[in-house]
C-alpha cells in the first residue's frame, strides 16, 4: 500500500524506541523486564471493588467532563496537598489517562508552526502529541551535572517568536529527576517574561523519595498559565483503568473538553467510580507502594554504581538511568546485547531525546528478587565486555 495514504503528520513520527524491546522480550520465557514503566502491584483491593460495584449499578456514559463527585475529589486533593484551587465545574476534565489529556490539550492549544519547549530526556509522548497537533517540539537539553533539571537559562536560549509553551514532566521519566523549587521559579520567570503556557505533567507527583514535590500551578502567578496533568496509573497502580485528569483555567479546559467530547465522550465510568475510592481512601496503599519502590530504588542504584555503571540518584518516579556510554557501544547496542545475551530488558536512553545518549533506563517497579537477579546478570555482562 502506498504510504501516501498515511497523513504526513503521522508519517513524520518515528516509531516508539521502546516497543521493539518489548516485542523481543515477549519471546523469551526467562526474561527480566526492567523495560515497561508500569507498577508491578495490582490496583489495591478496595479500589478494584469500587470499580466492580459500579458496573452492577451503571454502565452509562458520564458527563463529558467526568463524574462531578470525582472532579470534586480531585479538586480537594489538589487543595489539600498543594494549596492550589480549582473549580470542579469549570476547570477539571477527567480523561483517558494523562495520555489522552496531553493529546487533547495539544490539539486544543497549538497551531501549525507553534513551538513547544521540551526539556529532555522526557516521556516519548510529549514529542508525538505536539507533532500530531502540527506544532514543533523544541528540545531543551538537560544534563546529569545539573541533576537533569532544566535551567531557566537553557529555556531562555531556545525561545523564538513562535514559542507558545513549555512542556515539563517532573518527577521525570526517564531520569527520576525532581525539580527543586529554585529551578521551578526559573521556569516560572521565563514563562512570565515571554507570556508562555506551561504544560506540567505531574503523573509521578506521589512517587518521591525523601523530597517534596511542588505542584507547578502552586507557584505565585502560575495557576493561570498552567495546564496541569495528573493521573491514577502510577500512584494507585491503575494503568489499565485508563484514568487521568487535566486542571486548567476555565477557557483552556473548555477548549480541551471540545476535543475530548468528540474523540472520547467520557472517561470509562467504572474507572471513575474506582478513582473516587482511590482519592478518598487510597492513601495508605500509596504510601506502602512508595516505601517499597524506595527500597528497590536504593538496591538498584547501589547495585548499578557498584557494577561500574554510574547512576544518578533518582528522587522520584521509578526509573534508574545508568550511564553505559564508556563501554564502547551505543545505548541501543547495549540494550540489544543485554537482552539477547543475559535476558534483561532495559530501554536505550536516547529513545527519550538526544540528551539520553549513552544512558539506559531501568524501571524498578518490579520485585526485589527480580531486581537482584537482573543486577547479577548485568554485572556478568559488563564484566564480559569490559
Ligand atoms: C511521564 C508520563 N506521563 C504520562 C504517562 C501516561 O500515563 P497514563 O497512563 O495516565 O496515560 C506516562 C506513562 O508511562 C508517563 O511516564
Amino acid at each position: 500500500m502506498s504510504s501516501e495514504r498515511i497523513s504526513r503528520r503521522v508519517r513524520g513520527i518515528p516509531p516508539s524506541g521502546i516497543r521493539r524491546f518489548f516485542d523481543i522480550a515477549a519471546t523469551m520465557p526467562d526474561v527480566i523486564s526492567l523495560g515497561v514503566g508500569e507498577p508491578d502491584f495490582m490496583t489495591p483491593e478496595a479500589i478494584r471493588q469500587a470499580g466492580q460495584r459500579s458496573i452492577d449499578q451503571t454502565t452509562a456514559y458520564t458527563s463529558n467532563s467526568g463524574l462531578y463527585e470525582l472532579r470534586e475529589a480531585v479538586v480537594e486533593h489538589l487543595k489539600q496537598r498543594y494549596n492550589v484551587m480549582y473549580d470542579a465545574e469549570h476547570d477539571l476534565l477527567m480523561t483517558v489517562g494523562v495520555s489522552e489529556a496531553m493529546a487533547a490539550a495539544a490539539l486544543a492549544l497549538f497551531d501549525p508552526g507553534d513551538e513547544v519547549l521540551m526539556p529532555e530526556p522526557c516521556f516519548v509522548a510529549y514529542m508525538a502529541s505536539v507533532q500530531l497537533a502540527d506544532a514543533r517540539p523544541v528540545y531543551v537539553p538537560t544534563r546529569v551535572e545539573e541533576c537533569f533539571q532544566v535551567t531557566g537559562a537553557a529555556l531562555e536560549a531556545a525561545i523564538t517568536p513562535r514559542t507558545k509553551a513549555i512542556m515539563i514532566g517532573y518527577p521525570n521519566n526517564p531520569t527520576g529527576a525532581v525539580l527543586s523549587p529554585e529551578r521551578m521559579r526559573e521556569i516560572a520567570d521565563v514563562a512570565n517574561r515571554h507570556d508562555l503556557l506551561v504544560l506540567s505533567d505531574e503523573i509521578y507527583d506521589r512517587l518521591v523519595y525523601g523530597v517534596e514535590h511542588t505542584c507547578f500551578a502552586s507557584l505565585p502567578g502560575m495557576r493561570d498559565r498552567t495546564v496541569l496533568f495528573g493521573g491514577f496509573s502510577k500512584a494507585y497502580a491503575m494503568t489499565g483503568w485508563r484514568l487521568g485528569w487535566m486542571a486548567a483555567p476555565e477557557e483552556i479546559t473548555a477548549a480541551v473538553r471540545k476535543v475530548h467530547q468528540y474523540a472520547i465522550m467520557s472517561a470509562p465510568t467504572m474507572s471513575q467510580y474506582a478513582g473516587i475510592e482511590a482519592l478518598r481512601h487510597g492513601e495508605a496503599s500509596v504510601q506502602a507502594m512508595v516505601a517499597e519502590y524506595d527500597r528497590r530504588r536504593r538496591v538498584i542504584v547501589d547495585g548499578l554504581n557498584t557494577i561500574g555503571l554510574k547512576t544518578f540518584e533518582p528522587q522520584g518516579a521509578f526509573y534508574a538511568f545508568p550511564f553505559v556510554g564508556h563501554l564502547g557501544m551505543t545505548s541501543e547496542q547495549f540494550c540489544d546485547r543485554l537482552l539477547t545475551e543475559e535476558h534483561v530488558a532495559v530501554i536505550p536512553g536516547d529513545a527519550f531525546g538526544p540528551s539520553g545518549t549513552g544512558y539506559v533506563r531501568a524501571c524498578y517497579a518490579t520485585s526485589m528478587e527480580k531486581i537482584e537477579i537482573a543486577l547479577e546478570r548485568i554485572e556478568r555482562f559488563v564484566r564480559r565486555i569490559a
